[in-house]
C-alpha cells in the first residue's frame, strides 16, 4: 500500500535484481535523503501553477515546503491566491495581518521583511495574503511593468532562502502571469481525472508565451499526479496518456487520494506535522528528494 502510494510497484523479479517501477513503469532513480546544505540562498523560484481550482496546488505547495524545510533547506511560502489558503493552512489568520503580499506589490516603501512571518515550523516561512490581493489583478493593469512586480518585490529576499514556492490561484491572468515572470520553474500539480488534462494545453501555451516574452529562463519543472486512487483503473490511465503526453516532465512522484490531506488543512499544519508517519507525507518527501535530485531545488 505504501508502495503504491508513493507511485511504486515493485516489479515481480529475483529480489538480485529487484527493480522498482513507477506506475508508468519508468525504473525509478535512487532519490537519496539530501546532503545538508553548508550555506543558504540564493534561492530557486518554483511557482505552482494550474488554472483548475481543487488540484492539490496549495496543498504541494504547504507539503512540499515542509518537506524541504524538514530536509534543512531554508524555504518560503508565497500566497499569491486572494483565497489565502496557503496562509490558513500553514496556521496564520489572515484577518489578523497588518500588513499582506498586497500591501507589498501595491504600495511603495514596504519591506518585503515586515511582511512575511514564521510558520511556526522550522526553516518555513510565509508571505501571507487574503482577500484585499483580489483588488491587485485589476490595479495592476495600470502600472508600468505590471507583469514584473512580484519577481521585483522577492528580490531582496532571494539569498535568504533555498527555495520559495509561489502558490498561484486557478486563473491565468495577470497575478499568474507575475508568478510565472518570478519564477525558475513550474511545478504542474494535476489531478488524476481525465478532464484534467484539457486544461495543460492552454496552461503550456500560457508558460511559453511567458517564456518568450517575459522570462526567458522559465522551465517546466514537472507535472505532478495529485489525488490519484491506486484502486481505480481510471487514474493510471491518466497518469499513462500525461506520460504520453509530456514523457518525463511526468514526475516519478506521485501523490496518492487521502482524506489526512483536507485534514491537516482543517488542523492548520502540513502532512509533516499532523500525520508524520503516512504514505501521504513520505509522498511529499519523495517529491521533495526527487525535485532536489533533478536540480529543481537546492
Ligand atoms: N492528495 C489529496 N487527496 C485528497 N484530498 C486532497 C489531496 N490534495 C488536496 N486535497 C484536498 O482537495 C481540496 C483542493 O486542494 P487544494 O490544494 O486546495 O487545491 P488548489 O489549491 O489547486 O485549489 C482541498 O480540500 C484539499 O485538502
Ligand atoms: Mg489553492
Amino acid at each position: 500500500m505504501t508502495d503504491i502510494l508513493l507511485g511504486k510497484a515493485v516489479v515481480g523479479a529475483p529480489a538480485d535484481s529487484e527493480i522498482v517501477r513507477d506506475v508508468v513503469g519508468r525504473a525509478m532513480p535512487e532519490l537519496p535523503e539530501p546532503a545538508p546544505l553548508a550555506s543558504h540562498g540564493p534561492a530557486r523560484i518554483i511557482a505552482m501553477c494550474n488554472q483548475k481550482g481543487g488540484v492539490g496546488k496549495t496543498t504541494t505547495t504547504i507539503n512540499l515546503g515542509a518537506c524541504l524545510a524538514e530536509y534543512g533547506r531554508k524555504v518560503l511560502l508565497v500566497d499569491f491566491d486572494p483565497q489565502g489558503a496557503a496562509s490558513v493552512g500553514i496556521g496564520v489568520n489572515p484577518h489578523e495581518l497588518d500588513l499582506t503580499i498586497y500591501n507589498l506589490i501595491m504600495e511603495r516603501g514596504v519591506d518585503i521583511r515586515d511582511v512575511l512571518i514564521p510558520s511556526g515550523i522550522e526553516n518555513l516561512d510565509v508571505l501571507p495574503a487574503n482577500i484585499d490581493l483580489s483588488a491587485a489583478e485589476v490595479q495592476l493593469v495600470g502600472e508600468v511593468a505590471r507583469e514584473s512586480v512580484l519577481a521585483r518585490a522577492l528580490r531582496p529576499v532571494i539569498d535568504d532562502y533555498d527555495v520559495i514556492l509561489i502558490d498561484c490561484q486557478p486563473s491565468l491572468g495577470l497575478l499568474t502571469v507575475n508568478a510565472l515572470t518570478a519564477a525558475h520553474g513550474v511545478l504542474i500539480p494535476l489531478e488524476c481525472e481525465f478532464f484534467a488534462l484539457r486544461g495543460v494545453a492552454l496552461l503550456v501555451e500560457t508558460i511559453e508565451k511567458v517564456r518568450d516574452r517575459l522570462n526567458p529562463a522559465l522551465e517546466i519543472d514537472g507535472i505532478l499526479p495529485t489525488m490519484y486512487d491506486s484502486r481505480t483503473l481510471h487514474s493510471r490511465e491518466v497518469v499513462a496518456r500525461v506520460h504520453e503526453a509530456f514523457g518525463d516532465t511526468l514526475l516519478h512522484s506521485i501523490i496518492g487520494r487521502t482524506v489526512k490531506f483536507p485534514d491537516a488543512t482543517v488542523a492548520a499544519e502540513p502532512i509533516t506535522a499532523y500525520a508524520p508517519g503516512h504514505p501521504g507525507a513520505a509522498a511529499y518527501r519523495q517529491l521533495a528528494r526527487e525535485l532536489v535530485a533533478r536540480g529543481d531545488a537546492a
